[in-house]
């Protein structure tokens, strides 16, 4: 396993000291993404799917639980982590500087985070060069594309160069919460096979967060239903799509 969150809950406190309130936003949730594998997470706006990102990122302490990422225990140094996990957010903006060049944006994770010994990838100025237009092409954009800057860009040209960017470190687990929800559904289906494309060259595991169930079935292997901060329902995405368990995990599809 890649990643296991063991009973894992985030409680929130919100409010003016005397009127506090207290949000379980995580309840007990325990889950785990295996070497390679894709796990889809989905329930309504609210449900707890960003927050349970957050925790298996390391952005977010769970007030009680464990989280395991590489089989070790967090709390760990975040540069430590930095490039093992990355993450693609629904608005580009969200990850991508607007006042940076593209080519600038795919290559600063790899010098935010310096290089290990031993790897000769991206050092010095031509070899950053290099591995840039090499990530750009990957993700089916041209070399020019890196000296141009986000508003140039379209919305779906802006989630290749966030995918660029995240793939850049070579990670071994990448988060994409609602990656493809703020696309037209054209774009959205190039998109999502550029993730599985990327994903059988690389062999990333990932967390695939959306509200939308046609664009999990498409990319995961497994699915966790999630509803007022609980896992109601974990099952394979053929079984889950054929016949759901949970009631709520019913009523989601027949929506659908
Ligand atoms: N920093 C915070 N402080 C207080 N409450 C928070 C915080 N972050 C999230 N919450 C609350 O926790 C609950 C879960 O939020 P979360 O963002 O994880 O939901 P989500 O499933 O990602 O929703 P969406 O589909 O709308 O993105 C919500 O009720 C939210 O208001
Ligand atoms: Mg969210």
């Amino acid at each position: 396993m890649i990643l296991e969150l063991d009973d894992v809950t985030v409680t929130f406190t919100a409010g003016p000291p005397l009127r506090r309130i207290h949000l379980d936003a995580m309840k007990h949730v325990s889950l785990s993404v295996a070497e390679g594998e894709t796990l889809g997470l989905v329930g309504e706006s609210g449900s707890g799917k960003t927050t349970t990102s957050r925790v298996a990122l390391g952005l977010h302490r769970p007030t009680s639980g464990a989280v395991r990422f590489d089989g070790r225990p967090f709390p760990r140094r975040r540069r430590e982590l930095a490039g093992r996990m990355q993450a693609v957010l629904q608005h580009p903006h969200w990850s991508l500087n607007p006042r940076m060049r593209v080519g600038q944006s795919v290559a600063e994770p790899l010098t935010v985070l310096g290089r290990p010994a031993g790897d000769n990838r991206g050092s010095g100025a031509p070899e950053l060069m290099g591995t840039v237009t090499e990530m750009l092409e990957h993700v089916g954009l041209e070399a020019s594309f890196a000296g141009r800057y986000p508003h140039e860009l379209s919305g779906g040209q802006r989630q290749r160069v966030s995918i660029a960017r995240a793939l850049v470190t070579r990670p071994g687990f990448i988060v994409f919460d609602e990656a493809v929800s703020a696309l037209d559904v054209s774009v959205q289906v190039q998109i999502l096979n550029l993730i599985k494309d990327l994903q059988a060259e690389y062999g990333f595991s990932a967390l695939f967060i959306s509200h939308d169930l046609g664009a999990v079935r498409y990319v995961a292997d497994r699915i966790a239903v999630m509803r007022a901060g609980e896992i109601v329902e974990t099952a394979d995405t053929a079984t889950f799509y054929a016949a759901p368990a949970h009631e709520y995990s019913k009523q989601l599809l027949e929506a659908l």
